[in-house]
């Protein structure tokens, strides 16, 4: 399975955080934000990875992280966006890159406790897509779950009236169609093509599966106050639990014997 981490946009929200650099960039405690997803797909067993990223700070990921040597990466590829296209025309950039294989997206600002092996094992035999919701209590600014049964019937995109309170995180496992299903879809309201819209395409072939996270999840990207929560958090969290793999020093040692 290959890993895309998304990491291009403006940053608007945090502006003027973002005025002279990529959101992805900035710290989240000790590390720069794109360490944390980076770091859950290779807890994950994930070690084949692209990021995507765009605009004026494109070059300085590269400097950052060169190969991925130090995370213990495979491979570490990388792919340019020329516009903020949405989240799935992101995607579509990986697409040589997945080559066939399935494929684990995650958003660059979203940072993740717990590790995703199990989800990663069940969906190397599973055909689709699988997502994973977090009940929050203001969902308005994500992509809401409406759930019947066991099943999830339909996603909506920051709705102002949401029908529950599970939010759709931005970590999305897809089959090799999720290129063919981007190649159908229409510009949103907002001009981009949502990622919203692929997994209800996966919905209405009944092949969408779910989890619901156990662990914290924090989507720094979403706003300054989500930032500074995510950096607070974060930090207390490594600070209580130092064997967690968020430790970027003991991640760095076990690395160097290989064990990561
Ligand atoms: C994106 C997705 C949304 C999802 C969120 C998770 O929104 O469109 O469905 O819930 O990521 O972080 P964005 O934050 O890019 O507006």
């Amino acid at each position: 399975m290959k890993g895309v981490i998304l990491a291009g946009g403006l940053g608007t929200r945090l502006y003027p955080l973002t005025k002279i650099t990529n959101k992805h960039l900035l710290p989240v405690y000790d590390k720069p934000m794109i360490y944390y997803p980076i770091m859950t797909l290779v807890v994950s067993g994930i070690r084949d990875i692209m990021i995507v990223t765009g605009g004026n700070h494109a070059g300085e990921f590269l400097r950052l992280l060169g190969n991925g040597k130090e995370f213990g990466l495979t491979n570490l590829s990388y792919a340019y966006q020329e516009k903020e296209g949405g989240i799935a025309h992101a995607l579509a950039l990986a697409e040589e890159f997945v080559d066939g294989d399935k494929v684990v997206v995650v958003l660059g600002d979203n940072i993740l406790e717990d590790s995703l092996e199990d989800a990663v094992k069940e969906f190397e035999k599973e055909n689709g897509a699988k997502i994973f919701l977090k009940e929050v209590p203001d969902p308005r600014d994500y992509g809401v779950a409406e759930i019947q049964g066991n099943r999830i019937v339909n996603i909506e995109e920051k709705p102002q009236q949401p029908k529950t309170n599970y939010a759709v995180i931005g970590v999305y496992m897809y089959d090799p169609d999720v290129f063919e299903i981007i190649k159908t879809l229409k510009p949103s309201a907002r001009g981009e093509l949502e990622i919203t819209d692929v997994n209800n395409a996966y919905i209405r072939r009944g092949e969408l599966s779910y989890h619901i996270l156990k662990g914290w999840w924090g989507d720094a990207g979403a706003s300054v106050d989500a930032l500074l929560e995510t950096n607070l958090t974060v930090a207390r969290k490594i600070k209580e639990n130092p064997d967690h793999w968020w430790n970027w020093k003991q991640w760095k040692e076990k690395n160097l014997e290989g064990k990561n």
